[in-house]
Parts: structure tokens; sequence; C-alpha cells
């Protein structure tokens, strides 16, 4: 068997090494997870419920060591650690809530009696990037499982040890055997066998806009069912009415968060021209106050990069040529450390501009009115986030109504609520995940007509 080793990037030490299934394991546990699956799907609703519960208490009396978890492999702070295990802990209670409310409907018709029923797939497989590894495997795995279907859950191969943490609690709460499988392997492999294997009837992956393209493509000559998160090239929009000073403050959080490895990333900044200047005279004490360092400090901000490979990748936006406004900190030594920064980007095909960094680089430009600013707010391909500051109304629906992406958020950077729904415009995705519908996305409408 094949084994990678996990490295803290933190301190660019080996926390442990994993085995990483192949082919052979990978289609043996999508057969076990199609054999669990005909017992799954006929479990009481409200049974079913009741296993969600219990997975979420073992998530609950577990908290602390998953965090620990997710700090020494994906160097996330402490802190978000934290938000991150008590997320899964939330979506899976807010899960547990939709067994008995996937109602189906009556239809009137003439001689006879016309019903609707919502159907799981059967075999669902969930892959997930390194980002975010509690999170987002359990915006997929949680509502999938509450509608009936059985989940095969493939870890990004960076971050495999939170994933593997959370089969174990799915087996201590009673979920049984085969209803919950977690496969850690390379993303051509096991990732691929859910695209090709016929059992699996919903792919649901989170990644990069390019593996998700192929991932569909690939999705399509069986016609699988697919739901896509991806990419992120989201714009701040910064009005001059706005609260100059707020807007600065939390500039840095709504990129530089998880060290900007977020898909929701503000990273390209959008003042008006006539307070362009005061607001970078206010967004430069922001980043240079912003702690960078051990990520288990409690009082650190933002921690390393997930691999030298990634920081290299990041570096390479930022040319000798390109005009940096200023940087923040980060550490000496050991660890995949990059600064805040800020650039003011040159044309508007700067790379800076319309490729994703998806680490803590920021581009800041201006514009002149509210046009100027949705013309350059969807002057990309993606499509996920964004957030507007403006003290007008009017103007912040507006403007929220103009930008064409799936999350936006007014005097403010939150874009994850579990129960709203949450994902892309254009190349950023397709469906949504979260939100009272997340379950809905995992079955099948199926209309009976019985003749009286
Ligand atoms: P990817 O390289 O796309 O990898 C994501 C996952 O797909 C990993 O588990 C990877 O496995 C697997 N994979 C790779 N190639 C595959 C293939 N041919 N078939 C099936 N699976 C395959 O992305 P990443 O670099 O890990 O993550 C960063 C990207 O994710 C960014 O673009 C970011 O915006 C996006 N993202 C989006 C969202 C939302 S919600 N829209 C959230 C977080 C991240 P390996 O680990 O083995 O490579």
């Amino acid at each position: 068997m094949t084994t990678a080793q996990v490295v803290n990037p933190a301190t660019e030490q080996v926390v442990t090494t994993v085995e990483l299934v192949g082919e052979a394991e990978t289609d043996a546990a999508i057969a076990r997870a199609q054999h669990a699956s005909a017992a799954w799907r006929e479990v009481a609703p409200g049974d079913r419920a009741r296993l969600l519960r219990r997975f979420a208490e073992a998530v609950e009396s577990d908290l602390e060591p998953l965090a620990l978890l997710e700090v020494a492999n994906a160097g996330h702070t402490i802190g978000n650690a934290r938000w991150e295990a008590g997320n899964v802990r939330d979506v899976l209670h807010y899960a547990a809530g939709m067994p008995e409310r996937l109602l189906g409907s009556q239809i009137p018709v003439a001689g006879g009696v016309d019903i609707t029923f919502h159907e799981p797939l059967g075999v669902v497989g969930v892959i997930v990037p390194w980002n975010f590894p509690m999170p987002i495997a359990a915006w997929g795995f949680a509502p999938a499982l509450a509608a009936g279907n059985t989940v095969v859950l493939k870890p990004a191969e960076l971050t495999p040890l939170t994933a593997l943490r959370l089969g174990e609690l799915a087996l201590e709460a009673g979920l049984p055997e085969g209803v919950f499988q977690v496969l850690p392997g390379k993303g051509s492999v096991v990732g691929q066998r859910f695209v090709t294997h016929p059992a699996v009837r919903k792919v649901v992956f989170t990644g990069s806009t390019e593996v998700g393209t192929q991932i569909m493509a690939g999705c399509a000559r069986q016609v699988k069912r697919v739901t896509l998160e991806l990419g992120g090239k989201s714009a701040n929009i910064v009005f001059a009415d706005a609260d100059l000073e707020q807007a600065a403050a939390t500039a840095p959080y709504g990129v530089f968060d998880n060290a900007g490895q977020d898909c929701c990333a503000r990273s390209r900044i959008l003042v008006q021209r006539s307070v362009f200047d005061r607001f970078l005279e206010l967004l430069e004490p922001a980043v240079r106050g912003v702690r960078v360092g051990d990520p288990s400090d409690e009082s650190t901000e933002m921690g390393p990069l997930i691999s030298a490979a990634h920081r290299e990748r990041v570096a390479a936006f930022v040319q000798p040529s390109t005009k940096v406004a200023f940087t923040g900190s980060m550490p000496e030594g050991p660890g995949f450390w990059y600064p805040p920064t800020v650039v003011l980007p040159g044309a508007p095909t700067d790379r800076v501009l319309t490729e994703e960094v998806f680490g803590p680089v920021v581009a800041v430009l201006p514009f002149d009115d509210e046009a100027d600013a949705l013309r350059i707010a969807n002057d990309t391909e993606y499509g996920l986030s964004g957030s507007i500051w403006t003290r007008d109304v009017g103007r912040a629906l507006r403007v929220a109504r103009g930008v064409e992406a799936g999350n936006l958020s007014v005097n403010s950077h939150s874009s994850v609520r579990y129960w709203t729904p949450f994902g892309g415009f254009k190349q950023s995705g397709l469906g949504r995940e979260l939100g009272p519908d997340a379950a809905s996305a995992f079955t099948e409408t199926k209309n009976v007509f019985l003749a009286t």
C-alpha cells in the first residue's frame, strides 16, 4: 500500500504517515456503501435523525482534539480550527432536522391519486480540498446522509487527519458500517473512481475550477449528478459614504483569514476614488498589525500556507515589477510563511486581478461610481462572494443585486451560515450547499399515479 507523509506547515515536521487507498480498495468501499444503502434508506426518518444527532454529540465531545489536529495538519489558527470543528457539529445537528421534513406532495388529478416522493440517490462521493477540511466535508456528507444516502468521502491528500477522525466518530455514534466511509488517497485515483464508478450516483466536489470542470465532464458520461464549489475572485467594494475606519479595519480579515486560502477571500478591494488614498492610509496599520505566527498560540490571527509548493505558487503573483503598497510581518525559520501583502495592480489584465491567488495577497484599485464598481466587480469568470461597504441602504441592495456572485454581505465579511444557502455563480460552481434545501440536492423526485 502507498503511504503519504502528513506535514505540519508551521514547523515542516512530519506529523504522521497515512496509508493511501488505491482503486481496488475504493471499489470495495463503494460496494460496501452500495450494500449499506439498501438498509439505510429504509431507516425511519426519526431514527436517522437520532443517529445524526448522536454523531453531532460525538463531534461535540471531541471538539478540542479535532481542532488541535487541524492546527497540526493544516496550520489553521486555533481560533479558526475551533470554529471549524463547531461548524461540523452544527451542520450535523441542522441535518438531523431534515429527514422528517423531506416532504413529498399530493397533486390533484382525476381518477386517482398523484403523489411525489423524494428518493435518496444511493451512494454519494464527496471530494474535499485542503483549505477547510472539516466544514467542507460536513457540508456534503451531513445532508446526503440525512436524505438517506450513503457516503464515501475523499479528503485532500495533504489534510486527511480530521476526516479520518470524523469517520471514527461516526462509527462510535452508531452509524451502521458502510454508511459513512473515509478514503484517504489521491484525487487522480480515489476521486476519479467516484466519477467513473456507476454505483456512485452523485459527486460533490469542492476544489479548483480546473479540476471541477474535468469532474463535470467525466460525470456527464453517465449523466451523474454533481455539485461543484470552485474558485473565487471576490470583490470588497468600499463606497465613499461607508464607515471607512470599520471597512479598513476589517478588510484584512476579509482576505487574509486562513492565510487567504479561502474561496470567499475578498482578494480585490475596490475603493471609490475620492477616498482611495484615505482608505490606504487606514488599511496600512491594519495589515501591518495582523499577527502572523504559531497557529497554536491563542493570539495568532494568520498561520502559514499549506505547503512549500503552494507558497511558490502564491509568491509568483508578486513579481519584481509588481507595485507592492505594503506588507505585514511573518516569522523567520521553518514553516511555509508568506506575509500579508497589498498590491496596486497595473492593467486590468494583471494576473493578480484575474486569477485566484489563494494566499495572502490582495489588490486594491479605485472606481468612480456604482456602475464602474459593478463593471470591475463582475469582470471575472468567478462569482462566489463579496462585500459592499456603504451607509446607503438603497445602494447596498442595488449593488448586491448587481454583483454576479452567490454570497454577498453588506458592511460585513461574513459568507457562511449553515442555515443559509451557499454556492457560486459562473465558474465558481454549480448547485448550492447548506441552507434549508441542502438535503433535497441528494434526492430524486419521483411521481406516482395511483388509479382509484
Ligand atoms: P484541487 O486541486 O482541485 O483538489 C481538490 C480535491 O480534488 C482534492 O481532494 C484532490 O485530491 C481532488 N482531485 C484532484 N484531482 C482530481 C481528479 N482528477 N479527480 C478527482 N479528484 C481530484 O483543489 P485544491 O488545490 O485542493 O483546493 C484549492 C481550490 O479549492 C481553490 O481553487 C479554491 O477556491 C477551491 N475551494 C472552493 C471552495 C468553494 S466552497 N467554492 C471551498 C474551498 C476551496 P488530492 O488532494 O489528491 O490532490
